[in-house]
């Protein structure tokens, strides 16, 4: 069991990442511990590139994004956690599947037509490549298990295609170069929405605060931000397909499902029935439970510069470690020699 998964350093960590993706990265890493395997987790600061981005404040965020990871759970005892950068393999095999990556499977990320918007001619070719840096980066390690929110999910199944493709053509079916890696998406919180529009993913590029509750949130801006989150004036129903065009009360109704780790029916079962005066005070009081010594752990690591710099060296170079062989495999197939 190899677990594989990449956060990106830019902007603040937000509930959707950790109910999406941090929630699992933490129960993978246990699980592939016990499997007498290994969790890679690393800092997309290669991905960050893809968006204009601040130089002076690149690293700090990438270590302040260890820290929070660390005040989640992701232990690095037990996972190896890095940052892209320190494992040049990253960049290097990426140029090496770019061979194998067809222009019409990248032009049908819809990532990218998000996040070029209007301007596709201005956007960056680092934007419209990054899936084959991302498919560089779980095959790299031979990902059996991948955690990830479902807004990812494209860009898996982009990578699947590029080892799929690789393999074919430059290896034998009984020695192929590439695992193909599975997606693991939570189904109860695959996709949490915006507090300000149910139809919008929860996002860290939101101009509106508002609209996310941050992990480093306190009490007081998380209960103040549910209390805003927008809703509908008709009470809860008591099963969960009375949602169904209910965008924002379906949202809410999901982050407490993850929460409690209950289904929406169950939830619904307490609540069927009650407005969102009484059921927004019960989920801020869930958030603050769950997030409060997240946010206390992270306020006492955030400062320790030579520690957090530490885990990261020693993750890399465990990363170098595991990464070589594929590397090493991907340039034999290619018929590319390195010298000795
Ligand atoms: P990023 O940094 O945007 O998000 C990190 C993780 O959080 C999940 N996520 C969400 N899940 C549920 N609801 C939401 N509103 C929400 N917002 C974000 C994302 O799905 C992701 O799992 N391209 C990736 C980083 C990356 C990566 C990789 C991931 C680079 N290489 C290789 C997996 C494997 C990204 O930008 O995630």
């Amino acid at each position: 069991m190899r677990v594989v998964s990449g956060i990106q350093p830019t902007g603040q960590p937000h509930l959707g990442n950790y109910l999406g993706a941090i929630r699992n990265y933490v129960k993978l890493q246990d699980d592939a511990v016990a499997a007498g395997g290994e969790c890679l987790i690393f800092l997309a600061d290669l991905h960050a590139l893809s968006m204009p981005h601040d130089p002076k404040e690149l690293y700090a965020s990438t270590l302040e994004l260890v820290a929070t990871l660390v005040a989640c759970g992701v232990d690095p005892n037990k996972a190896v956690l890095f940052n892209q950068a320190q494992v040049p393999a990253h960049s290097e095999l990426q140029w090496l599947l770019n061979g194998t990556a067809r222009m019409g499977w990248l032009n049908r990320m819809t990532q990218f037509k998000d996040k070029s918007g209007k301007n596709r001619e201005g956007a960056s070719i680092a934007l419209f490549t990054y899936p084959v840096l991302q498919a560089a980066d779980v095959l790299l390690y031979q990902a059996t298990h991948v955690p990830v929110g479902e807004d990812q999910k494209q860009h898996l199944e982009l990578a699947r295609d590029i080892a799929q493709k690789f393999n074919k053509d430059f290896a034998s079916e009984d020695a192929p170069v590439f695992t193909l890696p599975e997606p693991i998406i939570p189904p109860e919180a695959a996709r949490i929405m915006s507090l300000r529009d149910g139809n919008a993913k929860m996002s860290k590029s939101d101009p509106s605060d508002m609209s996310r509750i941050n992990l480093a949130d306190d009490a007081d801006e998380i209960m103040k931000k549910v209390k805003k989150a927008k809703t509908d004036p008709e009470p809860l129903p008591s099963e969960a397909k009375g949602l169904e065009g209910r965008a924002e009360a379906q949202n809410l109704v999901g982050i407490y499902a993850a929460l409690a780790d209950e289904s929406m029916d169950q939830v619904l079962a307490t609540f069927g029935g009650e407005g969102f005066g009484k059921f927004k005070p019960a989920l801020g009081e869930l958030l603050v439970e769950t997030l409060a010594p997240i946010g206390e752990r992270f306020r006492e690591l955030k400062d320790d510069r030579e520690s957090l710099d530490a885990i990261l060296a020693r993750g890399a170079a465990k990363a170098r470690e595991l990464g070589g062989p594929t590397l090493t495999a991907t340039y034999d197939a290619l018929g590319l020699v390195r010298g000795k």
